[in-house]
Parts: structure tokens; sequence; C-alpha cells
């Protein structure tokens, strides 16, 4: 296949697994009346509405390379996309980056209040749990608390909230770029490399299998964080569906302020070419993860 229609390939199946996955999170979500509404309508703000569901079709996509069942696939996607979507929203509280868009709309502190944000981030994270433990996503009990063990694992303090601290911690001054580089793999290579490792826990895979899963996860999440950083300081508000240029105004160090543009362009490729890499004894079933190492470099949002 030409490189070209790995991309269109790579395309068809994201936008498959996009709506796949919103369907399930809108029926893990249902509405209920009383005074807590509030909640659940803040809790699909910030699900639903948006977002290139990277982390939920990466689940999807090793689940079917391993011929795991589709249907637990796209509900632990689902969870991942809640913890991711739980991170959103307490990144762009003001006591962190102070971010009044997200997905070409107000952010959920903006459209709801701060404390309804914080308490709707909070269920996201623990419905992210109660779905992975839910005996609907696998007959397994095994398998479903490796699926919670990884996931709190990668989401907790030896991952993105602990990412999240160095990242704050470090406004205002240059960190070197080995700490750099741990900051963005915990804060989002570790969620990305969890969101591939579970599809290969949902199949029982062996080792061997899953450590070439994690190793492109990990350099595919780490390159997705260098190409975020590229973005950043590159694209436009209205491409991204949030505001430009904050890190720079945010003092952060990143990528770019400690490589310049064409410095961190350069990293991220070589990252992605290290995530293909990771899959050499993998056949052409890998196609499309190869293509979405390509993919998350290329991106314009
Ligand atoms: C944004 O993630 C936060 C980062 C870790 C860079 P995404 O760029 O995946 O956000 P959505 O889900 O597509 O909105
Ligand atoms: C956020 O990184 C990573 C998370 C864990 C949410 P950023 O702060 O760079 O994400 P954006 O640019 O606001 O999406
Ligand atoms: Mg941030
Ligand atoms: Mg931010
Ligand atoms: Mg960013």
């Amino acid at each position: 296949m030409s490189p070209n229609n790995h991309s269109s390939a790579l395309k068809e199946s994201l936008s498959h697994a996009c709506s796949d996955i919103e369907q399930t999170i809108d029926s893990l979500l249902p509405m209920v009346p009383g005074d807590d509404a509030i909640l659940l309508e803040a809790m699909r703000y910030a699900a639903l509405g948006g977002g290139k569901r990277l982390r939920g079709f990466l689940a999807v996509e090793v689940a079917s390379l391993f011929g795991a069942s589709r249907q637990s696939a796209l509900r632990v996607a689902a969870s991942v996309e809640f913890l991711h979507a739980y991170s959103l929203v307490h990144d762009d509280l003001p006591s962190m980056d102070d971010d009044d868009l997200r997905r070409g709309r107000p952010s959920t502190h903006r459209q709801f209040n701060e404390a309804i944000a914080i308490l709707a981030g909070d269920a996201l994270q623990t419905s992210a749990f109660e779905v992975l433990l839910d005996p609907e996503t696998h007959s397994d009990p095994l398998i479903r608390a490796n699926l919670a063990l990884a996931l709190a694992k990668a989401s907790g303090s030896a991952g993105m909230v602990g990412g999240q601290v160095i990242d704050i911690q470090g406004e205002g001054r240059a960190l070197p770029l080995n700490e750099v580089r741990r900051l963005h793999a915990m804060k989002t290579g570790a969620l990305i490399r969890y969101s591939a490792e579970a599809g290969a826990i949902l199949a029982g895979v062996t080792d061997e299998r899953r450590d070439a899963i994690i190793s492109y996860g990990n350099n595919l999440g780490t390159a997705f964080q260098v190409a975020d950083d590229v973005l950043d300081s590159t694209a436009s508000a209205e491409e991204l569906g949030k505001t430009a240029g904050k890190d720079e105004a945010n003092g952060k160090s990143t990528y770019v302020s400690l490589l310049g543009i064409d410095g961190a362009k350069a990293e991220a490729r070589r990252l992605s070419e290290q995530a293909r890499d990771a899959l050499s004894s993998f056949n052409e079933k890998a196609n499309t993860l190869r293509a979405l190492a390509d993919y998350v470099v290329e991106r314009r949002n």
C-alpha cells in the first residue's frame, strides 16, 4: 500500500471508531433528573462534543490487531476518554493553565462554574474506573483488575498527575531538556501508552507482544506532546479549538522553548519513527498503527 492509502485507511478507521466511541460515551452518561443533574450535564459537556479520540482509537485499534472483542474495546475506549476529559477540565482551570477555550467551545469551568468543573472532572475520573471494573467490560475479573491497575499507574502520581505537577512547578523557569522529556512522558505519554496497552491487556497477549505495544505507545505519546508544543506556537486558535501561544504566555518549558520550532519538529519525527520501529515484528495488520505514528506529528490540531 502507498503512504497515501495508509492515511486514507487511517482516516476511515478513525472516523468509524470516533462515532462508535461517542455512542458508547453517550450511553454510559445518561441524564438523571434532580438537583445533581448539572453534574451529568457538565460531564457530558466535557466528554462529548469534540476531541480527536486518539486514546480511545488506540485501545480499539490494538484490541482489533489482537482479535479482542470490539464491544469490550469500545468500553475501554470510553473509559480512557473519560479519564482524558477529566484531565483537560482540570488542566484548563484558573489555578492551572487558566484556559477559556477547549474543543472550540468555552472550557467547562467557563460554561458552568469552577466548583462544577472540578466535581465533573472528579466524577469522570471515578467513572473511568467504574466502567473498566464492570463485568460488562470483560468476563474475566483478572483482566478487569489489570486494566484498572494499568490505568491507575498511568494517570496517578507516577503518570499524568505527576507530570502536571512538574509542568506547573516549572512555570517561569527553564527546565533542563531531560526534565522536559520526563514531564512529557508522564503528563501525556503515560495515558497514551496505557491506551495502546489496554488493547493488549484485553486480548491477553504474550509479554513480548505487550512490551512491543508499550514501547510503541510510549514513543507515540511523547511524540504527540512534542507536536502539541509545536502546534501551540505555530497553529491558530481556530485550527486548534484552544488558545494558541499559551505555553509561552504561561512561561512553560517545552520542546519549542528549549530546541526551537525546527528542533522540536525533528524530535517529534524521531520519536514517531521510534514508535514505528517498535512495531517491526508485526505484519501489515499493524499498518493503521504505523500510519497513526505519522499522523500524530503531521496533524494540524
Ligand atoms: C490535549 O489532548 C492535551 C494533551 C495531552 C496535549 P488532545 O489533543 O488529544 O485533545 P482532544 O481530545 O483531541 O481534544
Ligand atoms: C496537558 O498538556 C496535558 C494533560 C494532562 C491535560 P497541555 O496543557 O499542553 O494541553 P493543552 O495544550 O492545554 O491541550
Ligand atoms: Mg497544561
Ligand atoms: Mg493546557
Ligand atoms: Mg499544549
